[in-house]
Order: C-alpha cells, then structure tokens, then sequence
C-alpha cells in the first residue's frame, strides 16, 4: 500500500453526561493519543480530533430529573472532560462539540445531501406517544415489564436486568417515564438507514477485504452482524434535543445521536482546519488520507458498518483504513460503572497525584486491553510505578547523569573505541527501537511500551556490568566511553517517551538540555549529545508511590461498594425468635482448612478437609466463586460440627462452613479476630 499523504484520527466523542473515567482512557483514548504521538514525532501530518456526544436521551433524562436544561448539563460536563483531557496530556488538536452551529449544520447537510440523493427509506409506524406531555416517547423513555425475565423497571430498548434488547411494544404494562401515565400508540414517521441494501451490495465485501489487517475483536464482531443480516435503521427521533430534521414535515424530530456523533469527527476537523490554514476536505476527501477511529469495543458496529455505510452513501468521503478498537478495562476484578461508582474518575486522580499522570499513563498502556478485557488495580500501578518506573527508567537515567557530573561536570566526554560488549548492547537497543515502530504501526502498545522499558533494562545492565565507578581510578577512557553511550541510551529514551510518557520525556529533556530529537537520528542511532554539549543537574524523574496513598484508593472504592450495597440491600425480615436451648443445640467450632479442592463438574463447590481440633473431616462447601483453594488452605474457619452429614455429588459432607454473604452475594469467612486453637467453641 503506498505511504498515506495525511492522517485522520479520531477518538470516540464521549457523552457530555458525566466525568471522564479510567476505562474511557484505556479505550479510546491513550491509544490513540500515543498513535499520535508517533506518527507526529516521525514528522507525518496527522489532525487528532475529538469532541463532547451531546445530544441522546440520556442527557434530556438527567436534566429533567435535574430540574435543569439540557444545554446546562452538557456546558458542565463538555468542559470538565476537555480540562481533565489536557491535564491528562491526551493531545487533541481540537476538542469540539456536537451543540455547536458547525456541527448542527455538518450534520444538517449530510443528511439533506443523503436525502436528496433517495438514500433512506421513509416509513410511518405506530410509537408510544404520552398525551399528558404530548410528546412521543424515545424507547428510554418508556419502562414496563421485561417479557424474558419479568423485572419492571424494563427499558424501551433493552432489560437491563436480563441484558435482552427489546424494543418498547414488547414490553408488558409499558409506562412513560416521564409522566407516568400509559401511553398510546400514535403513527409517526421516520428515515431509515437501507443497511440491508448497502450489506448485499458492497459493505460485507468491504469489511472480508479488511480480515487480515484489522484487529481480530473486531473482525469478528463485525462478520457476527452481518452474519445476522443487516436491517434497516431509523436515523431520526421525535425528540426536541438534538439536530433538528431539515427536511419538510419533520416538525419536532431530530437526527438520532448516532447518527450525528460520527459527523461530529468532521465538523471538528472543519473548525480545526479553519483555526490552523489547512483544508479538512484533504482529510476526509482525499484518497491519499488514512482515516482511523480509536474506540471501546461496545462502539464497532457505529464505526465499522453504520457510519461506513452513511459516509459511502453521501459519496463524497473516505472510508475509515482502520478501527482498532479496544475490550474493556475493569477496575479491580470488577466492570467500571459510572451508577455504582466503580472507577477511578480521571480529574480526581489529577488531584490525588498530581505530576503522576505517567505513572497511570504507563499502567493503563501496559494492561491495555488489546485483544480481551484486562484488569487495572492500585496495587499493580503502585508496582508499576515502584518496580519499573522508579527502579528501572528513574534509575538507570539518574545514574548516567550524576555520573556524567561527577566525573565530568555535567559534559559529555568523548567517545573511544568500542567494546564487544558496548556493541551487544548498542545493537540490542537499535532492535527494541525497530520492534517499537513495527509494534506501534500494528497498533500493539503494550508491546511496544514493553520494548520502551527493555531499553531502560539494557541501560541499567550496561552501567551494571561496565562498573564506571570501579574503573574511573584506572581507566578514565573507558569511562569516557561508558557515558557518553549511557547518555546516547538516555537521550533515545527521552525522545521516545514523548510517544508513551510525554511529561517524563518534558522532564528528561529539560535535564539532559536537547530539545528536539528526531524520530530518524533515534531510528538509526545518530549521535543525540555530542561531545561537549552540557546537561542539567541531576533530579528525580519519578517518585515511589507509598502504601498509604494506595490503601487510601482502595478505601475509596470499598467506601463507594458499602454505600451501593446500603442502597440496594433487600432487607431480609428479622426471623422468629428462638429460645437460648436452641441456640446451644449447635456445637459450632473453629477449625483450619487443610486440603480443598474444586468438586469436579461443578461451578460453587469445593472439598475441604478441615481440622476441627478433635479430628479431621470433610465438608462440601459452596464458596468457589468467591474462593480458589490455593487461596484459602491454612485458613481458620467456623464450623457447624453437628450438622446431620448428607451427600453432595456423592461426597459426604461432615458439618458447614459458616459464611458472612453481602447484599451482592459475595461471601466471607466469619472468623475470629486472631488465630486460635483449633476445636475453640463459637458461643
Ligand atoms: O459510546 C459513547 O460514549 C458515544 N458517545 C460514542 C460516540 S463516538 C462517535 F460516533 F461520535
Ligand atoms: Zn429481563
């Protein structure tokens, strides 16, 4: 494929109804921030836009139930998320917005463009309609019973209870939210998306020609659709929040949001363009561009079929070449949640560790979940933080440069003749950097970012086996040479985290003073600092992370998992009273796990052999999910020993373990507060 002249990339416009968190970053934003960086430190030309989603449902359903305008809820968040981008350093050429006129009229004209040319299908259908507001309802705006699982409180699109999509007729006793009454069925008329049309005719072809350069995920998730076959979708709403619909007889009905989102990648490249003296028609109008959408994977059928299809039906566009979207990140072995509070909100990190934004920059990059989700917890970060940041990278760069002052004032010595050694290393450094560009290219980060951290470790290795310090009294040459090679590795490091670590890189550079350090002299290991140039005085370039600062996190996140369970706690009625002869019936003891292991064929249970102080017996108990078993051998336990024995899967279970289980169903052993004596009675 030739060399595109100019890239396009975007990143998901995020809804402008609540704070960035860390799971928005890791999706669709980190990688296309460090994709960015990349291509700009290779010199390509490349635009990077985003912008606040803010039309939808859901931001007309916060502002009434906050007594407030839509327009006021998305100025508030539009620019708490815009803050916490640039704070974060995620490197937008423009962050534009979907409320303002060049958008409405992008969006206005795209649609009239495709209107003109016949390209929706125009079909009139009975929908729910609320008399007392005189509105129609938007499928979130009407709740009934779930037909597959009974909950109901059951949305119009879908039972968030049983996950199944729904559409509003299906639900039983349908309501409206917004006044409660039951609504009507009224006809209205809507445009439609012919998907089915563009499926037969090109748009399966396009996504098969694109199986062996796009990520597998989604690859895969895009032939599942079309496995299912397409079928046509409304692109307009009777709604009054939005852009309105400009055509004749659409009174009081707007484009739906996904429909004008996507446009909003143009209309912010336009309001970039005009800023910066460039024609945003050589972005999306020009063969020689590559367009690339960084997104969650909740995201691929808007990027990868819908928005595709509406770009080829208006004609005058370029397809997207890529749309490495990424799985989800959870938060601590559970899903990031915005209504439960599960996540790490990104302008609250900001506050919490301030000058730190590499440090979870770093983390999120190396846990990034390219291929399935992946995992973020505080105390990896802290290791991360610790563990590489400051034992590798801090470490080797700190040393170069307060040797390089020590025995040389701050400049850097001249260079002799190489050892068989430095050569290993030089060459093993000049194959990270060619795996760093093959890496990033393929969109790989963890990998790439892996390969970064290699040539820190080939740094300290370097300093570590030639001993400078050892050898200064004898050979001060061969010292000469050791640093001006320690201080060549520092300069590539610092030129390449302007891709991974740009505040580190900010830092590093201002400390070894070099400026700019081109992308070509790193690739092809010219000379960074030569002989002569001086460097700064030495200061750290990260700091360890302390224990108490993450257990405050984790206390954080315990504090907002209590408060849920509170609100959601099914209070169960208080049972009968029992007399004292009933309770002192049960012969309840502490006892220590001494073998567990899973039931075979099941997913709840586990064997244990438990010691109970007055002999060793077995006990079936259903704590698997919660409990793998080389977690919890050596561990004391309550144990209700008078327990008629029963089979269970064929085991005789001897007694049961006492559990504490929470409102989630999450279950705890109920111990004593210190280790005691095995046989010790519960009274
Ligand atoms: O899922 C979301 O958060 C959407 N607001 C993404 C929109 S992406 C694009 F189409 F604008
Ligand atoms: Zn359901």
């Amino acid at each position: 494929m030739k060399p595109p002249k100019r890239y396009l990339i975007t990143s998901a416009l995020p809804y402008a109804n609540g704070p960035l968190h860390l799971g928005h970053i890791a999706g669709a934003y980190l990688p296309a921030d460090i994709y960015v960086r990349y291509l700009k430190l290779k010199g390509e030309d490349v635009a990077f836009v985003c912008g606040s989603d803010e039309h939808g449902v859901p931001i007309t359903l916060r502002a009434r139930k906050e007594g407030v305008s839509p327009q006021h809820i998305v100025d508030k968040y539009h620019e708490m998320i815009k803050k916490a981008f640039a704070e974060f350093g995620i490197a937008f050429d423009i962050y534009h917005r979907t409320s303002d006129p060049l958008h409405h009229e992008t969006a206005s004209d795209f649609f009239r463009t495709m209107y003109e040319k016949g390209e929706f299908i125009e079909k009139e259908e009975e929908q729910f309609f609320d008399e007392q507001e005189q509105q129609f309802l938007a499928d979130r705006y009407i709740i009934g019973t779930c037909p597959k699982c009974g909950y109901e409180e059951a949305y119009g699109d879908q039972c968030e209870k049983c996950g199944t999509s729904l559409s509003p007729k299906e639900l039983i006793n349908p309501k409206s939210k917004l006044s409660g009454n039951i609504p009507v069925l009224k006809n209205t008329k809507h445009w439609y998306l012919d998907l089915e049309k563009y499926q037969n005719e090109w748009l399966e072809k396009w996504i098969d020609s694109h199986k062996s350069d796009w990520k597998s995920n989604v690859y895969g998730q895009c032939k599942s659709w079309l496995k299912a076959g397409l079928q046509p979708r409304a692109v307009t709403r009777d709604l009054d929040w939005g852009v309105p619909v400009p055509v004749k007889g659409a009174d009081g009905k707007v484009l739906y949001v996904w429909f004008d989102a996507p446009i909003g990648y143009i209309s912010a490249t336009k309001a970039w363009a005009k800023e910066n003296g460039k024609d945003w028609k050589d972005y999306w109008q020009s063969e020689d561009s590559r367009l690339i959408h960084f997104i969650g994977k909740d995201n691929i059928v808007f990027h990868c079929l819908i928005f595709p299809a509406m770009l080829k039906a208006h004609g005058d566009y370029i397809l997207p070449d890529n749309v490495p979207a990424n799985e989800f990140l959870n938060l601590e072995g559970d899903k990031l949640s915005t209504s439960r509070n599960w996540a790490v909100w990104i302008h609250e990190y900001l506050q919490d560790f301030p000058g730190k934004q590499d440090a979870l920059r770093y983390t999120i990059c190396a846990n990034s979940p390219e291929q399935k989700d992946n995992d973020f917890t505080w105390k990896d970060f802290q290791d991360r933080n610790n563990n590489e940041l400051v034992a590798i990278f801090g470490n080797f760069v700190n040393r170069a440069i307060v040797l390089t002052h020590k025995y040389f004032n701050g400049i850097i010595p001249e260079v002799g003749q190489l050892d068989s050694f430095d050569e290993e290393i030089l060459n093993k450094i000049t194959q990270n950097i060619i795996g760093i560009d093959l890496s990033l290219e393929n969109f790989k980060f963890r990998e790439a970012l892996r390969l970064f951290m290699n040539i820190a470790r080939l740094g300290n290795k370097y300093l570590a086996d030639t001993e400078p310090w050892k050898l200064i009294k004898t050979n001060e040459n061969r010292v000469k040479t050791i640093l001006y090679n320690s201080m060549q590795i520092t300069a590539i490091l610092a030129g390449l985290s302007e891709i991974f670590l740009p505040f580190t890189s900010k830092k590093l550079k201002d400390l070894i003073n070099l400026s700019e350090i081109p992308w070509k002299d790193i690739k092809s290991y010219k000379t960074l600092l030569n002989q002569g140039h001086k460097i700064n005085k030495p200061s750290l370039l990260f700091d360890k992370i302390e224990d108490e600062e993450i257990e405050k996190q984790i206390q954080k996140l315990m504090d907002s998992k209590k408060a849920n369970e509170m609100e959601n706690k099914t209070v169960e009625p208080v049972k009968e009273n029992i007399i004292f002869d009933d309770f002192v019936k049960m012969d309840i003891r502490v006892g220590t796990i001494l073998e567990a292991e899973r039931v075979p064929k099941t997913d709840k249970l586990l064997k244990l052999k438990i010691d109970t102080g007055i002999d060793q017996r077995t006990v079936v108990s259903g704590i698997a999910v919660d409990h793998k078993p080389e977690d919890i051998i050596g561990k004391q336990v309550s144990i209700l020993m008078n327990l008629e024995p029963r089979k269970i899967r064929g085991i005789e279970s001897q007694g049961m373990i006492l559990m504490a289980e929470d409102a989630s169903g999450k279950l705890d052993f109920v111990v004593p507060d210190e280790k005691t004596t095995n046989g010790s009675g519960i009274k």
